[in-house]
């Protein structure tokens, strides 16, 4: 599949010539392993087919120029403070700074950049960015950083430039995925391995249009209360506790049922890729109820329309199992089906759905999509 064909053309429409490479990276959807990243733990995502896109080329001098469709050009001096710029520059500042910090000699550039990933629904629209691009200054800078060591820096530039205590889930899928594949990653180790969804199955996103103006404050809410269950119950993370101490502990019974719903978490995220590799569908779509219940009622971390969708497509004759994907309180639902009645399901879905809550959803049936990429035109 050709991603990059809109995003060269926009290159030259602004610069006036052919860009001379492109960088592409992902979206994702996480299949089950929700809020253990940074508990140390364990998650399954895919990146999504819809993909983040810079068409670029070297310049000399130290301005990045950028144009981004729908959106006003913007440019940087890669010496500046990431922090003293506004807006979606921040995150392109952002990566340049710290891989600079690494010692990487960044050029300037020029960018044209386009994207497929919806933006705020929680499938990961700006860690594709941070990942094109960073995918992208690496090259330029002559250096050969891994994806592991791009995500890393994507996820300081979430955390210290645009102020989201992100775990490293996001970046670190964008950056190596397997096409076809679910990756598990120990996101203590980074070690990934790649499951094969069923043969005859398929994922569906829905996004419920929704979204939460406070979903930065609950999830810094969420990670403070990890840490202090951690604390008490004294393992370094949630990844090195078991479901007996977290019932035994001398925790609040709000630090237990978090505690609980991240314990009992990494345990069905690591059976979940078991049931991948056994082919069985069935029990992998139980393993997705389950962590909708104990994200729901745990770690409370969903909403009215997340608890609508996953209902609804829970009902659907086909569907194997569904839950809310992502931080929560908004975005997106995300369901294993059978596939040949993947779209009529989708459909079906909706179409309840907007009956139900008068919003309308949008609904994507989605392959494992590959990883980022650089490509010298
Ligand atoms: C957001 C964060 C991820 C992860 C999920 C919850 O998507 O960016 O790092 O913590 O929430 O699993």
């Amino acid at each position: 599949m050709d991603f990059s064909n809109e995003a060269k053309q926009l290159f030259k429409e602004h610069y006036g010539q052919a860009p001379s490479m492109i960088a592409q990276a992902p979206g994702r959807v996480n299949l089950i392993g929700e809020h253990t990243d940074y508990n140390d733990g364990f998650v399954l995502p895919m990146a999504l087919p819809m993909r983040t896109v810079v068409a670029f080329t070297p310049r000399n001098g130290q301005q990045v120029r950028m144009i981004s469709k729908g959106y006003p050009a913007v440019s940087f001096d890669l010496s500046h403070d990431p922090r003293s710029l506004n807006g979606w520059v921040r995150y392109v500042a952002g990566v340049a700074h710290f891989l600079q910090e690494q010692g990487l000699e960044v050029p300037g550039f020029d960018a044209a950049i386009t994207t497929e990933v919806p933006g705020g629904a929680g499938l990961s629209s700006s860690a594709s960015l941070e990942v094109a691009v960073g995918m992208a200054m690496n090259v330029m800078a002559g250096s050969t950083l891994d994806g592991a060591a791009i995500a890393r820096i994507g996820q300081r530039v979430e955390n210290d430039i645009i102020g989201v205590s992100s775990g490293i889930m996001d970046q670190l899928i964008s950056a190596i995925a397997v096409e076809g594949s679910a990756l598990l990653i120990d996101c203590r180790s980074l070690e990934a391995s790649a499951y094969p969804i069923p043969a005859g199955k398929s994922v569906v996103v829905f996004d419920t249009n929704t979204r939460r103006e406070l979903e930065t404050s609950a999830y810094g809410d969420r990670q403070r209360t990890c840490s202090r269950a951690a604390a008490v119950l004294g393992v370094e993370k949630l990844r090195d506790a078991t479901l007996t101490q977290v019932n035994e502990a001398q925790l609040t019974p709000l630090e237990r049922r978090r505690a609980r719903h991240v314990v009992s978490e990494n345990e069905r995220t690591e059976r979940a890729a078991k049931a991948l590799h056994e082919g069985d569908a069935v029990a992998f779509g139980e393993l997705m109820n389950e962590s909708h219940r104990s994200l729901r009622d745990d770690f409370e971390v969903s909403s009215v329309a997340l608890d609508t969708m996953v209902g609804l497509a829970q009902g659907e004759p086909g569907c194997l199992g569904a839950r809310m994907t992502g931080g929560g309180f908004g975005g997106c639902a995300v369901a294993l089906v059978d596939a040949e009645i993947a779209e009529d399901l989708a459909r079906a879905v909706a179409q309840k759905y907007e009956i139900e809550l008068g919003v309308e959803p949008a609904s994507w049936v989605v392959s494992p999509g590959g990883g980022a990429s650089v490509t010298t035109l």
